[in-house]
């Protein structure tokens, strides 16, 4: 019985060291930090305004409602309705694509996933990075150091401008180096991670709507639970005065 268990937990660590290194080494690229927060709700707004436009023609967000976006961004209806919703979509609807799975599949080879777990699948680091590492190959086509070949083309080209890779020998394959901006685009490198990082803390908001309210009713509990720890304390210290 015990020898069984602890095959199973030498399987397990086993399968989990496996995973986390595939993880790691499924795209070529190096993951690079984010520094992403949930709670600056300005950056949630201005990712929600860029995945509204650039994101949204192809991926939905199944999960989310736009007058969640009222209450949990402190914008009015009128907002949500004027800047986030282009389709012919209700102010209680979900944020859903009107393109059909099949459509998507026929022309971009795979049907794009909803996005609203995407930032508990991948991560936000990961979601950065993606976004920042499209380059053109020598196909000419769209490749990403995260996804290698993916069949997303870059839609964000025009702001970040178009990267090429510089290759490095590793034994006999030469690997993607680094890639460098050939073609620069509207925005600086520095704007440029800012979008990335502020579409990477809408996704993060999206994966844990709730995450907002949470921290902040944390605080409270918290609070709570010290203030009611002194008032615990002053009644022992006034029940045991009559028993010492
Ligand atoms: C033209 C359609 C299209 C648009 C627009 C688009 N995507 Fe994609 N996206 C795809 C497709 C197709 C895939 C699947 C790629 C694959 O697996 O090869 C994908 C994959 C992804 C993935 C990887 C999902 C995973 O975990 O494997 C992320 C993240 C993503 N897209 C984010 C975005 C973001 C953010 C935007 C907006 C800035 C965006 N996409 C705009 C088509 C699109």
């Amino acid at each position: 019985m015990k020898r069984k268990l602890a095959t199973t937990v030498f399987a397990l660590a086993v399968g989990l060291i496996a995973q986390t290194a595939s993880a790691a080494s499924e795209g070529g690229g190096h993951l690079q930090h984010a520094g992403v927060n949930a709670r600056d709700v300005a950056a949630v707004q201005r990712g929600a305004k860029w995945f509204v436009n650039y994101c949204l023609s192809c991926h939905s967000a199944q999960y989310m409602r736009y007058n969640r976006l009222v209450e949990d961004l402190g914008l009015s209806e009128d907002q949500v309705m004027n800047n986030l919703v282009f389709s012919d979509a209700k102010i209680g609807e979900t944020m859903d694509i009107a393109m059909r799975p099949e459509q998507a599949t026929a022309w971009l080879g795979k049907a794009p996933p909803d996005l609203s777990l995407s930032a508990r699948s991948r991560g936000t680091d990961w979601l950065y990075t993606y976004l920042l590492t499209f380059y053109q190959d020598e196909s000419g086509g769209w490749n990403n150091l995260m996804l290698p070949n993916a069949s997303m083309p870059h839609v964000l080209w025009q702001l970040q401008g178009i990267q090429k890779p510089v290759y490095a020998e590793h034994g006999d394959e030469a690997v993607v180096d680094h890639l460098v901006v050939d073609t620069p685009g509207l925005q600086t490198p520095e704007e440029y991670a800012q979008t990335a990082r502020d579409i990477a803390t809408f996704l993060d908001y999206l994966s844990e709507p709730a995450k907002l309210q949470r921290k902040s009713i944390g605080i409270w509990v918290m609070l709570f639970l010290a203030a009611f720890a002194l008032v615990a304390y002053a009644l022992k210290a006034e029940y045991w005065r009559d028993v010492h």
